[in-house]
């Protein structure tokens, strides 16, 4: 009888360290759930329909993980809801699988925001703020923390690794990291030569 008291007390201690210990973790899902249901009201086209417009983002994002990882799972297991959900990013309007993490795992399916109505850039030129509002209004999501931990969790992953949002973001296709590490490597160049210059004129 002693016994078992400790264990119901030890047991009680334990399930409050699990669920008191993770509130940012479970607000995080339920924000993410809540996407999800906003995101049934649009259809996903996949990353082909993207590429014509986004030829850098899409040619950046094809040498990540993310652009090849359904093909990491077995035979046996691209079969299993459990492992796939996460290794692909929705269904087509004709139910075709797309398969691995395209663009719209991340950006929200994409048939009424890829509109040229929307993303135009002659029309909306002198306008990007509006050009994004429309965007966002019809779906598009540009995706924070919550949209990455949505697969980036521990439940169901069997390979997780710990997922840094701050440090990863600029990994998922680098065409903006690149430019701005060039441009800092030109700023240091100038840098350098400047020094280079004073030193010669004070020779
Ligand atoms: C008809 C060409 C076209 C297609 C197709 C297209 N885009 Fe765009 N997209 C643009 C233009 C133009 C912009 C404005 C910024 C720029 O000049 O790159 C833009 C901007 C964006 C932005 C930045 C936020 C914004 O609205 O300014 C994201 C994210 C984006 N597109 C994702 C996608 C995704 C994902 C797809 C495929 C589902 C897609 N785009 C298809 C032309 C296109
Ligand atoms: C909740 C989302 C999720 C589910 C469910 C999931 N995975 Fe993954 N999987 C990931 C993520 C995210 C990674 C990358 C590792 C990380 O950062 O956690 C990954 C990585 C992998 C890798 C690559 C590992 C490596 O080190 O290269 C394999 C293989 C894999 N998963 C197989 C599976 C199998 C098999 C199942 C079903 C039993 C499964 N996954 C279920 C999210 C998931
Ligand atoms: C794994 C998630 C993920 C995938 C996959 C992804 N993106 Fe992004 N994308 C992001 C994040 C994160 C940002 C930066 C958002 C911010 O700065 O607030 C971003 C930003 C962008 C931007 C704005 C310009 C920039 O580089 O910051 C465009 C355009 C874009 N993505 C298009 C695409 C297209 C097209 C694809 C598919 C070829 C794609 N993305 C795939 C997460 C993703
Ligand atoms: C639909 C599920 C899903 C979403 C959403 C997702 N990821 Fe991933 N991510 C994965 C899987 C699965 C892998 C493992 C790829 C592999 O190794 O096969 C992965 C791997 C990665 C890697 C390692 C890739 C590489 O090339 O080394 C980075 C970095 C990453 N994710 C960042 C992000 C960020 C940042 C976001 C959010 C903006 C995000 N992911 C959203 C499923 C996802």
């Amino acid at each position: 009888m002693r016994k078992l008291s400790i264990i119901i007390v030890l047991f009680t201690a334990l399930a409050f360290l699990l669920t008191g210990t993770l509130p940012a973790e479970e607000a995080a899902k339920k924000e993410a759930e809540k996407e999800d249901k906003k995101e049934a009201t649009h259809e996903y086209v996949g990353a082909k329909k993207c590429k014509g417009c986004h030829k850098d983002v899409h040619a950046a994002w094809l040498e990540t993980e993310h652009a090849t990882t359904f093909g990491k799972l077995s035979a046996e297991e691209q079969k299993k809801p459990e492992c796939v959900t996460c290794h692909i990013t929705g269904k087509l309007a004709d139910g075709t699988v797309i398969e691995n993490v395209e663009c719209e795992a991340c950006h929200g399916p994409g048939k009424d925001f890829k509109s040229p109505k929307i993303m135009n850039k002659k029309k909306w030129a002198a306008d990007p703020e509006k050009q994004k509002k429309l965007a966002l209004e019809a779906g598009l999501i540009m995706p924070d923390e919550k949209d990455c931990v949505r697969c980036h969790t521990k439940e169901g992953n069997t390979n997780f690794k710990e997922f840094k949002f701050a440090e990863r973001k600029g990994e998922v296709h680098a065409v903006k990291a690149k430019e701005e590490a060039k441009e800092e490597a030109k700023e240091e160049a100038k840098e350098e030569a400047k020094e280079e210059a004073k030193e010669e004129a004070g020779k």
